[in-house]
This record gives structure tokens, C-alpha cells and sequence, in this order.
């Protein structure tokens, strides 16, 4: 991997600090609570495997897959579940952990298509927003880091499939660069 062409935004120990942190506050906030931690494929993977970590409470967990995106770096709008969870939610407390809110369109199609299956409770954990881009109104419990409006990757985010296993948060420069032209 060229790392000259990619701009570290956020390091791996920012990251770390942040996903302990987050994992303490929902070890709190959770005591009472029978918590069931759902990821969202595939972006969340990486971010799932370390907040789960430092959550300190029994939760049980499973994923699903959205796809909005296909190969290109702009949202197509269009939200498609890829694969559903494994198990039903009904009377959980459910917690939705996702890598970015961008648009937030995303995560409005995923809170309206799981309050129909009647969980207990829904929040939403998010590693990362995009403030300047966000279009619905999501109710964020959890939020790591904002980020500027550039097409951000690694610690789970891709471009086109790859950079999901950069240990920090990058912008790729020479894509930017190449959409300018
Ligand atoms: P939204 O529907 O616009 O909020 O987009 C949400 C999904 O698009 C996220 O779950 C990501 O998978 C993907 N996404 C949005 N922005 C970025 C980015 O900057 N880099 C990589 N993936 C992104
Ligand atoms: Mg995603």
C-alpha cells in the first residue's frame, strides 16, 4: 500500500482512546439492559471487533449488510439489504453499530425497517459523521469523530473494497486530485 498518497486524518491511538471510551460509556449506560449489539456490514467490522472489547456487560451480537454506495465514492441514495440479521429483536436493547453517517439515509431506512420488528430499545453508535453532508434527522447516541466532507477510509471504510485494513482513518489524495481534473 502506497501511503504517500493517502492523508492520515484521525491516528490509530486517537481511535483506540476513543473506542475505550465510547466502550465505558455503554458499559454504563447498558447495566440494566439486555443489550444485543448489531453491526453493519461491512464497514463496521473492524470497529464492532474493538468497541465489543471494551464493552463489559453480557450482549449477545449479530450483523447485517446495507449497501448504498456500489463501487463509486458519491451515495447512490438508495439503500439495499445485502443480508438480514440471524435473529429476532423483539424486546431487546439494540444497538446499532455503524462505521460513518454521511447523508444519514442509510441509517433512516435501517431504524425504520428494525422499529417494525419491536425491539425494546434502539440507539445508534457511529465511529464517524460527515456534519456538512447529513440530510436525514438520525438520533446519534454514540459518535467517535466528525469528519470533513472528503471520502474517508481504513479502520474498516473502504474505497472500492480496499484500505478496509489501514490501522488509522485516512482521505485518499490522489483520488481527490483525480476528481478535480
Ligand atoms: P449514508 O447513507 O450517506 O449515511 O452513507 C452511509 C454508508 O456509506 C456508510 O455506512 C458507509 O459504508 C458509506 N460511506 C459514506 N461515506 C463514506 C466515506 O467517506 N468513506 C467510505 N464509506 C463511506
Ligand atoms: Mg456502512
Amino acid at each position: 500500500m502506497n501511503h504517500d498518497e493517502i492523508e492520515e486524518l484521525i491516528s490509530a491511538d486517537r481511535l483506540e482512546a476513543c473506542v475505550e471510551e465510547m466502550g465505558r460509556e455503554i458499559t454504563r449506560d447498558f447495566a440494566d439492559a439486555e443489550l444485543h449489539v448489531i453491526g453493519v456490514l461491512k464497514g463496521s467490522f473492524v470497529f464492532m471487533a474493538d468497541l465489543l472489547r471494551e464493552i463489559d456487560l453480557e450482549a449477545s451480537t449479530d450483523f447485517l449488510g446495507l449497501s448504498s454506495y456500489g463501487n463509486s465514492r458519491k451515495s447512490s441514495g438508495v439503500v439495499r439489504m445485502d443480508q438480514d440479521l440471524t435473529m429476532p429483536i423483539e424486546g431487546k436493547d439494540v444497538l446499532i453499530v455503524e462505521d460513518i453517517v454521511d447523508t444519514g439515509l442509510t441509517m433512516s431506512y435501517l431504524l425504520d425497517n428494525l422499529r417494525t420488528r419491536k425491539p425494546a430499545s434502539m440507539h445508534v453508535c457511529t465511529l464517524l459523521t460527515k456534519p456538512s453532508n447529513m440530510e436525514a434527522d438520525i438520533p446519534i447516541d454514540y459518535q467517535g469523530f466528525e469528519v470533513p466532507d472528503r471520502f474517508v477510509i481504513g479502520y474498516g471504510l473502504d474505497y472500492a473494497e480496499y484500505y478496509r485494513n489501514l490501522p488509522y482513518i485516512g482521505a485518499l489524495t490522489s483520488q481527490e486530485t483525480a476528481d478535480a481534473q
